[in-house]
Order: C-alpha cells, then structure tokens, then sequence
C-alpha cells in the first residue's frame, strides 16, 4: 500500500493531484489508509499493535511526502514568476509641471514681487457676488442660462472670478493689491478655443488716490517683466459692467532670433481690465469717495497657447504624456 502510494505521488505533476492522492490514501472516509486503521477492531486482538503501527507510520510519511511535494511545487512557481534582473532598465521618467499652471506661476511671480498678495474665492457663487454686486443685472446675457451653469436656484458655478473682487472689498479695508487665481465655469461647447472649465486670474488694486496712468504704469510693468524689457501694451476700449472705463489689454513682443536680429510679434490679447466702477465699491460697502482702483483678469490657458505655440485648447486637458513631455525641460 506504501508503495502505490509513493509511486502515484511520484507522478503527480501538480497541487490538484496531489490533494487527489491525499484523499485517496488519508481521506476520513474512503482513504485506503484510513480503512486499514478503521478495520483494527475486526482483527485478531494480538495483531492489533503491530498492523496498527505499520499503518500509522505509512500514513505519517505519506503526509509528510505529500506536503513536500507541494512545497516543491511552490517554489518552482515562485521561481517562474521571479523578475528577471538581466533584463535592461525601462528608463526613467521626469515629472514637469503643466504648461498652463507654469504660466500661472509666472504671473503670480511677477505680481508677488510688486507687492501683491493671493486671494481665493468659492468656485460654487451666488448671483449677487458673480452678477449683481459687480453692476451686472441679471437680464444681462452673461446672466442667461445660456451661458451660466446654475447649480439651484440662484446658485451657481462662477463665470469669472470677479466675484472675489467683492468678497475682498467685503474683508479687508483697503490699501488692496491682490490677485486671485482659480477655476471659473461657462456653458461652452467643448472645442478647440473653449473648454467649459478653464483657469482664470483676477487682480484688484484699490487705494487712495488710484489714477488710471497707476493701471497703465501697471499693467505695462507687468508685460515687461513677464515677456521681456521691449514688450509694449496697448489698451482697446472695450466694455464690462464693473469697470469704467474698460479695456482690452493687448501686448506686442520683441523676439531675438539665433543670429542676434529681432522682429515683433502681432499684438495679442492678453486680458479684460479697466477702473474699478464705483457701483462696486458700493455693493461691497466701501466707500467710492474716498476709494479707486483698477482690475483685471487673465486666461493663463489662453496665454500659455500663445506662448508655446498650441492650437487647441483640449490638449491641455486630454493629459497626453507624449504632449505634455514636450514641456519638461530637457525632456
Ligand atoms: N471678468 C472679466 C471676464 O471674465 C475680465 C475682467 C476682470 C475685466 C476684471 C475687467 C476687470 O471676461
């Protein structure tokens, strides 16, 4: 009976075989060997001792090649599934920060060094500080449906983030210089120049004494630190309800080419602006007396395809690392 046993053991190539043979032989109830020790009691008492030791034994080195084998099992698995350290290293990868949040952080570097701070607002608003508080009526087609996603009613996620202009003018007594970056939410289809979430920068400064050449002085310093000393701005009429006057802001870049010569840029559109209306200053419970200042706001998407080059907004979003490698220096 030992031997069968060994012999069939030997030939099990795998764990479910094993566990086959073990129920076999050591089964409680049909185990061959489990048989011959239940069979004891019919046997002459005198032989009793003697076949139920042999029967013991066998079953205790049965178990014991049984557990063996699967341990040999085992290991041979483990060992297929082993890396194979002579394979060559797959390379490493550099992480880089975003096209456009590098924008963001150049902007913040230029105005942070000219004495703004860093305000932040709620992306979810009200209508009041989105629309009402900055002069803007709700039949005012920004207002429209059409063009805001509401959350509920009069609820809903900001167009701008003009809202913290108002919650700013609501918290600090002014001198104010600050700029606030951040999410703002519009029903645009998504393409390649609109995306319906996209990042924005608004700064507010307002003080005693603010005159319109301290908004051009600024906003011309601005441009020269952030695109180089011979880039010029121009300011267009233009309209929004919580500035007047206000502005398109446009600038026009001086390139050096390899071989030393330079050209100028077009003039490209840079941002909304313009003084602040002193409408707001009201709504916000400042005096517009005593108080003036000028604000403007800026898409780092919009400019960061100008300045890499891009033609489509949806590549800033889609996260492709074959496009987004091409921002890594070195990469
Ligand atoms: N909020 C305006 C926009 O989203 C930009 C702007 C900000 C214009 C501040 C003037 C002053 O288009």
């Amino acid at each position: 009976l030992a031997r069968e046993a060994v012999d069939a053991l030997e030939s099990a190539a795998d764990s479910e075989s094993i566990e086959a043979i073990r129920i076999r032989f050591l089964g409680r109830k049909e185990g061959r060997i489990s048989g011959v020790l239940r069979g004891l009691g019919g046997l002459d008492p005198a032989d009793r001792p003697q076949v139920g030791a042999a029967a013991n034994r066998v079953k205790g080195q049965l178990e014991a090649r049984l557990d063996e084998r699967l341990e040999a099992l085992a290991g041979a698995a483990d060992q297929e599934s082993a890396p194979d350290l002579t394979l060559p290293g797959r390379g490493s990868w550099e992480g880089g920060r975003h096209p456009v949040t590098r924008v963001m952080d150049e902007i913040w570097d230029v105005f942070r060094a000219m004495g703004f701070s860093r305000a932040r607002g709620p992306e979810a608003e009200t209508e009041w500080y989105n629309f009402q508080a900055l002069n803007t009526p709700l039949d005012h087609p920004a207002a429209d449906e059409q063009d805001t996603l509401y959350l509920e009613d009069s609820v809903l996620l900001r167009s701008h983030t003009s809202p913290v202009q108002i919650r700013t003018l609501e918290q600090h007594e002014p001198p104010i210089r600050i700029l606030a970056p951040g999410w703002v939410y519009r029903r645009d289809t998504y393409d390649a120049t609109h995306t319906p979430a996209f990042l924005q920068v608004e700064g507010l400064v307002v003080d005693e004494g603010i005159t319109f050449v301290d908004f051009k002085a600024t906003l011309a310093e601005f441009a020269r630190r952030m695109w180089g000393p011979g880039t010029r701005i121009r300011l267009r009429p233009s309209f929004f309800p919580f500035t007047e006057p206000s502005a398109e802001v446009d600038v026009k870049r001086v390139i050096t080419r390899d071989d030393g010569s330079t050209h100028e840029t077009d003039w490209i559109e840079i941002m909304g602006a313009g003084m602040v209306d002193p409408a707001v200053l009201d709504a916000a419970g400042v005096d517009s007396e005593r108080y003036t200042g000028f604000a403007f706001g800026m898409g780092p998407g919009r400019i960061a395809m100008v300045k890499y080059g891009v033609d489509d907004l949806r590549t800033f979003f889609e996260n492709d690392v074959r496009f987004l490698q091409q921002f890594v220096p070195g990469g």
